[in-house]
């Protein structure tokens, strides 16, 4: 183990703390306040918001899509250039959050913003960024990922960089009155997902790591037997909280990590809109069960700490039908069924995006080639 670990976002979690955006912003900057469809304007997160901004000077976009495209947002890069904006602040989920990240860093960049996504372009500056969260599932709230789509290329590809991490983010629960089913269940499966990238891979004996893994990974199971209890302030709390911490940097700080899933994943969301939690669902069984001599230790230390399964030969196998089961309770598939009849031209394109975006050698062991890829897709695509 060997790492530098620091995570500055000032988080301010609970009931009612909106109102502390009036403080956390400095009055002197001029503020972009970007957002999505306009699901803040049904459940008071808009109202509450402005009213903190009162004594700021600013100014607002919309229109940030689900899985936000670069088209969209250039427009709103344009804005912060051409009024010279000194805060952004993301209301929403994380296309919201992912999408501001995105505009922060190309506002301060005289090329073309896409050279970002293509690393052509290392982000050195950025305008600072707060986050109002409404929809705990990514952690972009507070760390310092983003996922960005192409619409023209059907092409989604991440970046990372500290200059674009939220100086700030406000976790109220109550935000998430509203969220469709839908979207909460995709909020537990993106956690749980991305505890596994940062879990199940080779041990190494990080007792801190594991253990707060395993207790994230728990919480998700219980929030989701609890499903039918969900409209209480604790419930949600809960959520918002292990989702942020599921993405927070602290879990995968000094371990192996696998994010294999996401990357094949990105590519069913790119070329068939799937929702981003359920391309996870879709392929990390399969990804599993192709992988599973490399994770056979992980996978039957999650049996055993997470799903209390007894010890067997078959352990790691239970496990991962633990995990379809888990899904299936909850309605996110684990197949694909978008792409209509035509399974072997599915995936021919999902393999040739792979390829294309430099995505050929995959997991913890770079060991998922595009053929390996070929075999996961082949029990995932139904
Ligand atoms: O646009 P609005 O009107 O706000 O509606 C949104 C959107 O339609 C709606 N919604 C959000 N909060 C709501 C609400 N509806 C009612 N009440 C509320 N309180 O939910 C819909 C989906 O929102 P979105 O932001 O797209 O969802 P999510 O938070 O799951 O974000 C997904 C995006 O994050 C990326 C994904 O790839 C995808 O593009 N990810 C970002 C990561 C990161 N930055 O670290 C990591 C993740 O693995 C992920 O890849
Ligand atoms: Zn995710």
């Amino acid at each position: 183990m060997k790492f530098s670990y620091v995570n500055p976002t000032q988080i301010h979690f609970g009931q009612g703390q909106i109102a502390a955006v009036a403080a956390s912003i400095p009055k002197d900057q001029k503020v972009l306040m970007i957002y999505g469809g306009g699901s803040i304007k049904k459940n008071g997160v808009y109202e509450q918001v402005t009213a903190a901004l009162s004594d700021h000077s600013w100014i607002e976009f919309s229109g940030v899509e689900p899985n936000p495209t670069v088209e969209t947002l250039d427009k709103a890069v344009a804005i912060a250039k051409a009024e010279n904006i000194g805060y952004i602040l993301a209301v929403g989920g994380g296309s919201v959050i992912d999408g501001s990240k995105y505009v922060a860093a190309a506002a301060k960049y005289d090329g073309n913003g896409w050279d970002i996504l293509l690393g052509k372009h290392t982000v050195t500056e950025a305008v600072p960024i707060g986050a109002v969260l409404t929809l705990p599932a990514t952690g972009s709230e507070s760390n310092s990922g983003a996922v960005i789509t192409q619409q023209s290329t059907q092409t989604k590809l991440p970046f990372m960089t500290p200059m674009v991490q939220p100086k700030f983010a406000v976790l109220d629960p109550d935000s998430m009155k509203t969220l469709p089913e839908r979207q909460l269940i995709n909020g537990l499966v993106d956690a749980w997902v991305h505890t596994c990238e940062q879990y199940l891979t080779t041990p190494v004996g990080a007792m801190v790591q594991d253990g707060y893994a395993e207790t994230l990974l728990r919480n998700l199971l219980t929030l989701a037997a609890q499903y039918d209890n969900r409209d209480n302030n604790e419930w949600r709390s809960n959520l918002m909280w292990t989702a942020n911490q599921a993405l927070n940097g602290l879990i995968g700080a000094g371990v192996p990590q696998d994010w294999a899933t996401h990357m094949i994943g990105h590519e069913l969301t790119a070329l068939y809109h799937v929702d981003h939690a359920r391309s996870l669902s879709i392929i990390q069984p399969s990804l599993l069960r192709n992988q599973i001599e490399a994770k056979r230790a992980k996978l039957e230390q999650l049996g055993k700490n997470v799903f209390a399964l007894e010890a067997s030969d078959d352990l790691a196998e239970r496990t991962i039908i633990e995990i379809e089961t888990f899904y299936h309770s909850l309605k996110s598939p684990t197949q694909l069924t978008e792409h209509g009849d035509d399974k072997a031209a599915a995936i021919n394109a999902v393999i040739k995006q792979l390829e294309a975006h430099g995505m050929a050698a995959l997991g913890e062991n770079q060991k998922i080639t595009l053929e390996v890829s070929h075999q996961i897709l082949e029990d995932a695509v139904k």
